[in-house]
């Protein structure tokens, strides 16, 4: 099975976000896999005009937020049904498009710079680094970001037969491959779970230098 495949596979099993979040907004942005739980995305800074592109972006509910708040945002999914799900959901924000597109494609593809690029359990967690990351690189503004997240999990899940394989790593790996790969300001933290029996988030940031 394809990757593309196996991720709309994925996608046809997906619920969508709630309405409404405990705080009772209509659109906000978690980098964890708990609701209502760890940072927002004030971490990013003031977003007001920025270009920003999400790789993984699924049913657009994180970027969509970011759009409300004066973002220029661009979202790629692999899986063609996400796109109609973002769309159909978030399509009258302005600023907001959605592509159905293998990230590593839409990189290399692109001439657009974008002062901001994230990854929430998305294809930054799903990608080999060695090819995403200079690609990521390539298409960041002077001082841009890459800011992302995934499970705090390094385990063996590297069998590379799988439709879908997940690279884990510690943040120390992150930050030596995006040092490789030309960034700088690299940083790292786990953001502890809700509950001490549950996996923590990793959240890994690098910059362009300027
Ligand atoms: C676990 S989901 C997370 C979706 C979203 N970021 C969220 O937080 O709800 C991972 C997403 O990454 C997308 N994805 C995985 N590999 C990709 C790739 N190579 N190119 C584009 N999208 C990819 C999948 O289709 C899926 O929508």
């Amino acid at each position: 099975m394809t990757p593309a495949l196996a991720w709309e596979r994925f996608a046809t099993k997906a619920k969508p976000r709630r309405a409404v979040n405990a705080a009772g907004a209509t659109t906000w942005l978690n980098w964890t896999q708990y609701p209502d739980h760890g940072p927002d995305e004030s971490i990013l800074g003031d977003l007001r005009g920025k270009r920003v592109l999400e790789l993984g972006s699924g049913s657009g509910c994180n970027l969509a937020h970011l759009a409300t708040l004066g973002a220029r945002c661009t979202g790629v999914d692999i899986a063609p049904s996400r796109e109609v799900a973002a769309e159909q959901r978030w399509g009258r924000v302005p600023e907001l498009e959605f592509v159905t597109q293998d990230v590593a494609d839409f990189l290399q593809e692109s001439a657009d710079d974008f002062d901001v690029v994230i990854s929430i359990f998305g294809a930054t967690w799903f990608t080999d680094p060695a090819v995403l990351l200079p690609l990521i690189r390539k298409r960041l503004a002077p001082g841009g970001v890459l800011v992302f997240s995934h499970n705090d999990e390094v385990d063996d899940d590297a069998q590379s037969d799988r439709a879908i394989r997940k690279w884990n790593f510690s943040g120390q790996q992150w930050a030596e491959m995006l040092f490789i790969a030309g960034f700088v300001s690299v940083s790292s933290e786990i953001i502890p779970p809700p509950k001490p029996e549950l996996p923590g988030t990793l959240l890994v940031r690098g910059a362009a230098p300027r």
